[in-house]
């Protein structure tokens, strides 16, 4: 019976070797380094037999235009590492910093059990978060995912159960529409990123975003602001759902700073903020009831 023995006289590559080849590889085709080293430790982690084929296949979907983030399908928010597909809009940074504002506004605000709500929820990216740091803060909070694509809502409650998150529901809804009645006045905290790009806005943004779903990216105008209806009919319909001095805390576009100020004023609403992101852009409406 022959034994399958090392042959010592044969010098192997180390795996570490084979994925640097890989990545050479990748770059060679025209893969940029950070994600050709991405789909390499992802496609190769486990190291079976079909492993170059599937990543020399994902290098493939990569290079005709598709994410790197559907393609690797899951991508890091915050301390969650949440599963994505085109059924979801692709968590961005500026979202991380969403929940990093309205983590430091609650803490402001005081209350050991906290209410929140995530319009448009998508991947769960926000409200899971922060149901995950508050929870890690040791507070008992509630947070209803709202969104009218069922097929989001299955993705974020996919993540819920991921991470095993507790305390969250999810709600199918336009906005308000389909909230049970009994929550008025009771939400501590509304947290948001709508659709809020125009129409003519989108058709000159980068092809990456025709991967995504269309109904999470692109809000018709209203009151002549482009991209801004989601956001105003979210503005105008938060405050009866907020205890008093419960918080709204909107992401918008670069161009809406003056409209999303004069609605929330006009809504009622007072000790209305708009505040930078990294990047220096205006993004961050905060506003109380
Ligand atoms: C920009 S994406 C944000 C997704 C996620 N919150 C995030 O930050 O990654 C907007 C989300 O709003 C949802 N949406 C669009 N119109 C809606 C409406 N009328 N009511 C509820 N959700 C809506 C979309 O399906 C999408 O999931």
């Amino acid at each position: 019976m022959p034994s399958f023995r090392k042959n010592e006289h044969v010098s192997w590559p180390r795996v570490t070797d084979v994925n640097s080849y890989l990545v050479n590889e990748l770059i060679g085709v025209g893969l940029n380094r950070r994600e050709a080293r991405w789909l390499v430790e992802e496609y190769m982690a486990d190291g079976d037999h079909g492993a170059i084929a599937a990543l020399r296949a994902g290098a493939q979907r990569r290079l005709d235009g598709e994410p790197i983030q559907y393609i690797i399908g899951h991508w890091p928010f915050r301390s969650l590492d949440l599963d994505v597909d085109p059924r979801v809009l692709i968590p961005r940074p500026e979202s991380e910093e969403l929940v990093g504002v309205a983590l430091s506004e609650l803490a402001d605000s005081g209350g050991s059990a906290p209410l929140i709500l995530d319009l448009g929820c998508g991947s769960g990216a926000i409200g899971l978060s922060m149901a995950q740091e508050l929870n890690a803060r040791g507070l008992r909070a509630s947070v209803i995912c709202v969104d009218e694509s069922l097929d989001a809502l299955a993705v974020a409650k996919h993540n819920a159960s991921k991470h095993e998150l507790t305390g969250v529901s999810f709600v199918h809804s336009s906005w308000f529409d389909a909230l049970d009645t009994s929550l008025r006045g009771r939400v501590d905290v509304i947290v948001t990123n709508p659709p809020y790009i125009g129409v003519e806005q989108f058709a000159t943004l980068d092809a990456v975003l025709t991967y995504e779903p269309l109904g999470a990216l692109v809000a018709p105008d209203a009151s002549g602001v482009a991209g801004f209806s989601d956001l105003e009919e979210i503005i105008q319909g938060a405050s009866p759902w907020l205890v008093a001095n419960g918080l709204l805390i909107c992401e918008h576009g670069d161009m809406h700073r003056q409209a999303v100020l004069t609605t929330a004023r006009d809504a009622g609403m007072r000790d209305v903020r708009d505040l930078d992101d990294m990047f220096g852009n205006p993004r961050f409406l905060v506003a109380r009831r």
